[in-house]
């Protein structure tokens, strides 16, 4: 059997569709976007045709969306500009957000600019609603609310309409962490009033290393990245036109095809829940796996002395999955979602994210195969 790939909520292969788009415009789209020759102006065209389509999926005007190097580059900028230049003090967070925004948050209370709270999170992973309230009601000062809508080990999905609606009610500022669910649930900007988005390609079948962020024309910041005047004067740099151009066919499919993607995954899913409660009673899941995104299953399994070596048996099994989120060293130091959720467990956490090459057959199969490895 060929490998079996089970780490979508990492990174995506990317679509051949995607692909053909990307190397046509490398073969002959030379131009710098920057020039005003006709190389140049091509170049400029298919960049801002690529942030229209991105505009279009959102339902926000293409000034509000600026291309970035990926999802990090996209949170540091919310995060560190709404500080710079919205005067915001007060950031309320949760200890379960991508490394790139508790890093970002780390380095933002370094300097003093602004504080950092952590709002409560219950016993299944989900942030606890009437604690953020209490929270955006306490006090006037300038606050950014900083909550993900769907966490990329346990896939709880936040409420995004009700916090939406929560940080417009007490004028408060809110920027949600799209990355895993950008192309997968349907956003519209116009009903839901969201400060800043982000997004990155490689999720959703596009290429590594581009991205967006979307910031609501009513937050005026200053340039991220000093330079030329690329993405309107807010970050410099000629522009990763393939990537973009990349990005913009990835999502234009994602929408397209997302009920049909949303079927198929949220039947792999379940399927697997099913084959591995009734193989392996002792197992259960992290997180809330009843109100989580369709493309991921975090796996809690009993403590057993071959647990450690689980993923790398799946691994020479030919099976690719994920201790908690791909980590940057490529050393798997176990999840802080997971350890806050159960600090005291022993359990070993395997994460399996779905994409829309699986099948049940590979499902049967990596069920089998867990067998041996438990
Ligand atoms: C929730 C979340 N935010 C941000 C990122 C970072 O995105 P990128 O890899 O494009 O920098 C990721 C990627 O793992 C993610 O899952």
């Amino acid at each position: 059997m060929d490998r079996i790939f089970l780490d979508n909520a990492a990174t995506t292969p990317l679509d051949p569709e995607v692909l053909t788009a990307m190397t046509e415009v490398m073969a002959a789209t030379y131009g710098n976007p920057s020039s005003i020759h006709a190389e140049g102006r091509k170049a400029r065209s298919l960049i801002e045709a690529a942030r229209k389509t991105v505009a279009n999926a959102l339902n926000c005007s293409i000034g509000e969306i600026f291309f970035t190097s990926g999802g990090t580059e996209a949170n540091n900028m919310a995060l560190k500009n709404a500080v710079r230049d919205l005067g915001v003090t007060r950031i309320v967070s949760s200890p379960l957000e991508h490394h790139c925004v508790l890093h970002s948050l780390d380095a933002i209370a370094a300097t003093g600019a602004a504080r950092i709270e952590m709002v409560a999170i219950d016993e299944k992973g989900h942030v606890d609603l009437n604690d953020l309230r209490r929270r955006v009601e306490e006090t006037d000062e300038k606050t950014l609310v900083s909550l993900m809508h769907s966490n990329n080990e346990i896939g709880n999905l936040l409420p995004l309409q009700e916090v939406a609606d929560l940080c417009a009610e007490y004028d408060v500022l809110f920027h949600c962490d799209t990355v895993q669910t950008m192309g997968y649930f349907p956003i519209d900007l116009d009903r839901t009033r969201v400060g800043f988005l982000s997004g990155s390609a490689h999720k959703f079948y596009g290429p590594k290393g581009v991205g967006f962020v979307y910031i609501n024309s009513e937050n005026i910041v200053k340039p991220y990245l000093d330079g030329g005047a690329q993405e309107r004067n807010m970050r410099g740099g000629t522009e990763n036109i393939y990537g973009i151009v990349g990005l913009a066919k990835a999502l234009e499919k994602a929408v397209a095809e997302r009920e049909a993607w949303a079927s198929h995954l949220t039947d792999i899913k379940r399927y697997m829940m099913e084959r591995l409660r009734a193989t392996y009673p002792e197992v259960n899941f992290n997180g809330d796996p009843e109100r989580s995104h369709y493309k991921v299953l975090s796996v809690s399994f009993p403590e057993s002395p071959k647990g450690d070596l689980l993923l790398m048996n799946l691994d020479l099994a030919g099976i690719s999955a994920s201790g908690g989120s791909a980590c940057s060293s490529g050393i798997d130091v176990g999840s802080h979602v997971v350890g806050h959720l159960h600090p005291d467990s022993k359990r070993h956490t395997i994460r399996f994210s779905f994409g829309h090459h699986n099948t049940r057959e590979q499902v049967d199969y990596v069920v089998e195969r867990l067998g041996g490895m438990l």
